[in-house]
């Protein structure tokens, strides 16, 4: 049993006092989290204090991004030794924002992710497909492609090191989900690629969350498909009362 993952992505919102605020009242909620992981992803000025705050609990800190270099003249970038010398334990790789804002290829998210797992740092690999290319019934191809490309040369031992995060572009920020048989059609597709990459024992600890306007009202619905194992939350992801909701998701 793959033990679920919630990570919520704040993007560019929150300044450190408000990202600390939060990161203190969510750890004071839970305590202790038996049976399931629960990661908070600020912004990077915010990244060591709240991985302060959070030491010692049951929550861990995720950057948004890194760069592959571990140093060197690249200005404005951030890399994976100084992501984990902030205490920052998870980091989301290839979010969609990312590849089409800012020019992340297949190529470049592969960089990323070794240079995270270099440093033992879990990568939040997400992959997605437009409405585009949804409708032009291309989701599987793309998917496919996201994945062979992106994990090119990442040893089947590391496999099971990843979280891998299926974002429908057209369902972020935009109210709309996929139906929960949409998500475990792809999911189930996911795992399969991974098996079929990899094998069937690594393919089968990968916990592939589910990203795309998720809320307290559809958590459950969709934590209870077999495929998926998690969610990645962006809007609902910055308040406090619809976080903790979703943390407390009930799959029985
Ligand atoms: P959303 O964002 O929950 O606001 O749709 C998800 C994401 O971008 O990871």
């Amino acid at each position: 049993m793959i033990r679920p993952l919630i990570a919520a992505n704040w993007k560019m919102h929150k300044t450190i006092t408000e990202s600390v605020d939060f990161a203190r009242d969510l750890a004071g909620r839970f305590p202790e989290l038996k049976d399931r992981d629960v990661v908070i992803a600020p912004p990077f000025t915010a990244l060591s204090a709240v991985a302060q705050a959070l030491r010692g609990s049951s929550i861990f800190p995720a950057a948004q991004n890194l760069h592959w270099e571990d140093q060197g003249a690249y200005t404005g970038e951030i890399s994976a030794p100084m992501l984990a010398d902030s205490g920052c334990r998870y980091v989301i790789i290839g979010h969609s924002e990312r590849r089409t804002l800012f020019g992340d290829t297949n190529e470049r998210v592969n960089r990323k992710l070794r240079a995270a797992l270099r440093y033992d740092l879990k990568p939040i690999f997400c992959i997605g497909e437009t409405l585009a290319e949804r409708e032009a019934a291309q989701t599987f191809d793309i998917i496919e492609k996201q994945l062979k490309e992106g994990l090119n040369n990442i040893p089947t031992s590391d496999i099971r090191r990843l979280a891998l995060a299926y974002e429908p572009v057209w369902a972020i920020g935009t109210g709309k989900t996929a139906t929960t048989e949409q998500a475990q059609e792809v999911h189930e597709f996911i795992r399969n690629v991974l098996t079929t990459l990899h094998d069937r024992d690594q393919a089968a600890q990968v916990p592939i969350l589910y990203g795309g306007s998720v809320k307290p009202d559809n958590i459950g619905t969709l934590m209870i498909q077999p495929d998926i194992n998690g969610a990645l939350v962006g809007g609902a992801g910055l308040d406090i009362e619809s976080f903790a909701a979703i943390v407390r998701f009930d799959n029985t």
